[in-house]
């Protein structure tokens, strides 16, 4: 179903994040017949280009990030771009920007751009009277570096606009199992009876990157994975899987419900915690080169445990566990049950267990190991297979095209559904979990513990688990 017409300006529209994601997602769902033929995308920007130089832009950047382009169809789409210089702290390309934009249609204002200019861009957006109370907002992470200067955003945010028109991107909720996780929760009757203290014996989250820094070293080296996945991704995550059930699948039903979960968690003391930062290996560099920095101590791997103290999850553990150059790109929540109250079949020692993992990427899917008899005739010996549910066996190739994480949230920008995104209090409650961690790193000069790339991550993490008699799951590619 199309969404209504629309003016979207994309402010920072000659960015990285605009030509690998923006740009590219907004023609697959031009393709797929969702965007109407009047809608327009706007690129600002400060580079002089004009609306010809932009479309040979988005022209190259949709070439080279989606698959099978065809090109009647870019070419269609790439007629609906338009481009204006602007200069978002001057008084450049904004009368032309409020000329072009119209009155009747729903208008979002994408801020592909650092945070130091939210604020400037909010305020001319209304000075020139160009946003309305209707307009919609989309803000991207980081936002903010700590508890203050999420604040401080979202108070610059809140002088210009309601929360009902910002939406703060976390693209993990876009991403199709991420939602499905709320579809398996609640939609079906078989897992929350056990979804709890009684039945769980533990919750691994798992976020592997095969990449490293990738270039982006400037930025990651004053972030690290603390503040670049956990405080946002990862907990995102966690909240998905440790919430109350909501009443309504709506936005502030659904936010409420996350919110009490990230209120609800305990601090982390330092043993509860290892850093990592990778080495170079067989020809690879180590982070240190990568971030141009010999003695950084910012950490590209992650591993904690942390509790949720609520009736739900009192006394359960949850790991968590991310990093960057690590042997498989791979994503996974795995639920494991507990242990068998008592096992009827005499001899057999092993100890027998559900785990339902839950596969973020790649091969989106779930699986859920189940004890069966092993078949043929050697008695009642029991061993543990998977049922799985790999969506691209389960729901066939025609189902198989599973839009972005960005292309998705986009729609949802447009149609106004805020559910997947991040409400101000929610990212402020992430950061009031995570600044102290990271305070007490500095006071006490952590350094991180070096680990080999295309490894699983230090040894230390191995232990975080080992010692309360658990193994971290492997990491496959
Ligand atoms: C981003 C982080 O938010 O997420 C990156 O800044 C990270 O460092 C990326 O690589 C991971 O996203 P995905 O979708 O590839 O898992």
């Amino acid at each position: 179903i199309p969404v209504e017409d629309f003016d979207l300006v994309v402010f920072g529209g000659t960015g990285d994040l605009a030509q690998r994601k923006i740009l590219p997602g907004l023609f697959r769902r031009y393709v797929a017949g969702q965007m109407p033929e009047s809608a327009r995308i706007i690129g600002a920007a400060r580079s002089d280009y004009s609306d010809g130089d932009y479309c040979d832009l988005a022209h190259d950047a949709i070439v080279e990030h989606v698959a099978d382009v065809d090109r009647d169809k870019l070419s269609a789409f790439l007629d609906q771009l338009h481009y204006i210089a602007i200069d978002a702290k001057g008084d450049k390309g904004w009368g032309e920007l409020k000329d072009l934009i119209r009155s009747d249609v729903i208008t979002a204002f994408y801020f592909s751009v650092g945070p130091s200019l939210f604020g400037d861009l909010a305020e001319r957006l209304h000075s020139h009277g160009i946003a309305d109370r209707d307009s919609r907002v989309v803000v991207e992470k980081p936002f903010g570096r700590d508890l203050e200067s999420a604040r401080a955003l979202n108070r610059t945010l809140a002088d210009h606009f309601d929360e009902r028109q910002i939406y703060r991107i976390d693209h993990y909720l876009g991403k199709e199992t991420v939602q499905n996780l709320m579809a398996v929760r609640f939609g079906n009757v078989l897992f929350e009876p056990l979804w709890n203290q009684h039945y769980v014996d533990h919750i691994q989250i798992t976020v592997a990157e095969e990449i490293g820094v990738e270039g982006r070293g400037e930025y990651y080296d004053r972030s690290g994975a603390m503040r670049d996945m956990v405080q946002n991704h990862l907990m995102q995550l966690l909240c998905l899987i440790a919430m109350e059930p909501p009443s309504v699948f709506g936005s502030d039903a659904v936010r409420d419900e996350k919110l009490k979960v990230i209120r609800a968690l305990q601090p982390v003391a330092s043993h509860e915690i290892v850093r990592g930062q990778y080495d170079g290996a067989d020809g690879m560099t180590s982070y240190r080169e990568d971030v141009g920095d010999p003695r950084s101590h910012t950490e590209s791997f992650i591993a904690l445990k942390v509790h949720c103290s609520n009736w739900r999850w009192a006394g359960v553990p949850f790991y968590l566990r991310t990093g960057k150059r690590m042997k498989a790109r791979s994503s996974e929540i795995a639920v494991t049950f507990k242990d068998l109250a008592h096992s009827i079949f005499p001899g057999d020692e092993a100890r027998h267990r559900n785990i339902l993992s839950i596969q973020l990427q790649p091969d989106e899917g779930m699986n859920l190991q189940v004890t069966i008899k092993e078949p043929g005739p050697g008695g009642m010996r029991l061993i543990d297979v998977p049922l799985d549910m790999t969506f691209a066996d389960a729901l066939g190739p025609e189902n198989n095209d599973i839009p972005d994480a960005y292309e998705r949230l986009i729609m949802d920008v447009i149609r106004g559904n805020q559910t997947l995104f991040m409400r101000g209090d929610e990212v402020e409650a992430a950061w009031a979990w995570t600044d102290p961690i990271i305070d007490g790193w500095e006071e006490r000069g952590d350094v991180p513990k070096p680990y080999d790339s295309c490894s699983a991550g230090p040894e230390d993490a191995m232990m975080l688990m080992h010692r309360d008699g658990r193994r971290w799951r492997d990491i496959k590619a």
